[in-house]
């Protein structure tokens, strides 16, 4: 038996990333990179420019995609993530990605995939009826992000639950039919946002996101619009946090007052006005370092394509790796080994 594994802690290594479609916004910051800057320190850690996946939605706009790139990768590096502890990487430059994704459709089936409700919401909410091959395949794709690097930690938000289950009966499967090759990876869920209009997740699509470049102005006009209860018309109507999208934020932002914001709003002995101004006051303290390390980096164009570079060189060094064990387990490695010199 091996012991080593018993006695050692067990190393993780964290693999996470978004769709190059725009700019992020503070969802994305309290779903998954505010936690990636912590287990940067932690743990291996790539964090991966979603290109193809993009692709999904949006194969009739590349502009778009070679923009955003770089537009994600200056995000990225605004909120702390460090090019010396991460290895922020593109996709598309991974040609094992694309492969793995191949050999994996061999045994997945299309009801597996169509009956996954983040596919299947995200078809519904795109009007999508005939769906793109791509599209519906996208999590045996993003299965192939994550095992290309044997990742066992995907900080992701609730939404990707469904992806990160199907990555791990892929796993399983590939391990049982060939050789126990892969590793099955979990996801460490982030918080939801709430969208500024309310009822829906904050997604940049949808019109109600508070970009992570968003100036003070813009951000206290976005609050100052944000849907609030709408039972409370003058400030001393007692107030129903729960249906509140501020209230949320404060659950958030201002974690310590919220059981206090929540009485006040309640006996309405604070109006949305004010409620609003304490929100505002802390997501600018979130806000306001991402746009000082933004401003560094900004004009350093150059430096940002050499961390993309040089991130994605490293990253398909582990591929390589894997793929070569995935064509052995598989058999398919036909011209490697003695015969072959
Ligand atoms: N689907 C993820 C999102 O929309 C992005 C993504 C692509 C991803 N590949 C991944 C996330 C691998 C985690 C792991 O946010």
């Amino acid at each position: 038996m091996n012991t080593k594994n018993l006695t050692q802690p067990k190393q993780d290594i964290v693999l996470t990333g978004d769709r190059t479609t725009g700019k992020l916004h503070l969802g994305h910051y309290v779903g998954s990179l505010k936690s990636r800057v912590r287990l940067q320190h932690q743990y291996e850690t790539y964090i991966m420019l979603a290109d193809v996946q993009a692709l999904t939605t949006h194969f009739n706009n590349p502009g778009l995609l070679a923009e955003s790139v770089r537009q994600v990768a200056l995000d990225y590096l605004s909120v702390g993530i460090d090019p010396e502890h991460a290895t922020i990487f593109v996709q598309s430059m991974i040609p094992e990605i694309a492969e793995l994704t191949c050999i994996y459709s061999m045994f997945v089936t299309v009801s597996s995939l169509r009956h996954n409700p983040t596919v299947k919401h995200e078809a519904q909410e795109r009007g999508y009826e005939d769906l793109y091959y791509g599209f519906l395949g996208y999590p045996v794709s993003q299965t192939a992000d994550i095992t290309f690097c044997k990742a066992t930690l995907v900080p992701a938000g609730e939404d990707q639950i469904p992806h990160i289950e199907q990555a791990r009966r892929i796993v399983r499967r590939f391990n049982e039919l060939y050789a126990p090759v892969l590793v099955e990876p979990q996801i460490l869920v982030g918080e939801r946002l709430e969208g500024l209009d309310g009822g829906s997740k904050m997604s940049k699509s949808l019109g109600n996101a508070i970009c992570l470049d968003a100036s003070p102005e813009d951000v206290r006009t976005q609050i100052r619009r944000a849907k609030t209860d709408p039972a409370r018309i003058h400030k001393t109507d007692p107030g129903h946090p729960e249906v509140c999208t501020i209230y949320g934020y404060h659950c958030i932002f201002r974690k310590e007052d919220s059981g206090n914001i929540r009485e006040r709003c309640q006996q309405g002995s604070i109006g949305c006005a004010a409620c609003k101004a304490k929100v505002t006051e802390a997501i600018e303290e979130v806000l306001e370092p991402i746009r000082e390390r933004r401003e560094l980096y900004r004009h350093r164009t150059r430096d940002i394509d050499d961390i993309l570079m040089t991130g994605t060189a490293r990253a398909r060094k582990a591929a390589r790796q894997t793929m070569g064990e995935v064509r052995e387990a598989m058999g398919i490695d036909y011209f490697t080994g003695p015969s072959a010199d």
